[in-house]
């Protein structure tokens, strides 16, 4: 079977990722709290509001602006990672595949705070599944915004998605699983700097496959 496209030498983080990683992360903030800002105007959940000092602008038509400005850097930046990820085979590679055994195992360890993070090249499976939940989170956050930006042109995907106010039910709980991951996912980058440091530098370059321990 031939091995996947792991090209010995090649760096943990290649330079496009790093630098999509890090224009994702700042306009994912400003997607975030520009959208508490848009939410408090009109409330989904009856009495609860963002406070002014997590909102990006200072009243709804300035956070509108931010949220529409920030949304083509954040759609044409994810497209990029996604175009490149799977065309180079690296989303494949680094995200599956998933073993439910491992997965137990990895939440069990967590549990005891037992968080393997000596070998960071190789990603655990509670890992895999945060990251693919995460990237599924952000390609829902556009078809939903989209939907509820051009509700009249885009009639039929608001329909699709169960009417005006699911969508934006459904673009509320998005934003909710990337803050909830966003929790997590700095929290750990944190107790393991070596992961922040590597994201930044590229980080240890990859051995083969053969030599990983990966050999079919
Ligand atoms: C200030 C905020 C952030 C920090 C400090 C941060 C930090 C990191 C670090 C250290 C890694 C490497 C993890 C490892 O090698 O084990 C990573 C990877 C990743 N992060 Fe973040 N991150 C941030 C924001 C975000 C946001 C907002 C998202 C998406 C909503 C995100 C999604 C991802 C994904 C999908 C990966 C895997 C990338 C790949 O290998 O292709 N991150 N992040």
């Amino acid at each position: 079977m031939p091995a996947l496209s792991v090209d010995v030498g090649r760096r943990l983080h290649p330079l496009p990722v790093r630098i999509m990683h890090w224009i994702n992360a700042a306009v994912m903030l400003v997607m975030i709290t520009s959208g508490w800002g848009i939410y408090d105007d009109d409330v989904i959940v009856r009495g609860f509001r963002f406070s002014s000092f997590w909102r990006l602008g200072d009243w709804a038509a300035w956070s509108l602006n931010w949220h529409f400005a920030g949304m083509w850097f954040l759609t044409v930046n994810g497209l990029i990672y996604l175009i490149y990820g799977l065309t180079s085979g690296r989303l494949h590679e680094r995200l599956l595949p998933i073993r439910p055994v491992e997965l137990v195992r990895t939440i069990v360890d967590t549990l005891h705070f037992k968080i393997a993070h000596e070998d960071i090249t190789v990603y655990n499976a509670v890992q895999k599944l945060l990251y693919i939940v995460v990237i599924l989170a952000g390609i829902s956050q556009v078809v939903t915004g989209l939907a509820i930006w051009k509700p009249v042109q885009l009639s039929g995907l608001v329909a699709l998605l169960g009417g005006f106010q699911t969508a934006r039910v459904l673009h509320f709980a998005g934003m909710a699983v990337i803050v909830g991951f966003l929790i997590v996912h700095v929290a750990l980058a944190l107790l393991v700097p070596k992961t922040l440091g590597a994201m930044v530098t590229g980080g240890p370059r990859l051995r083969g496959r053969a030599e990983e321990g990966h050999a079919t």
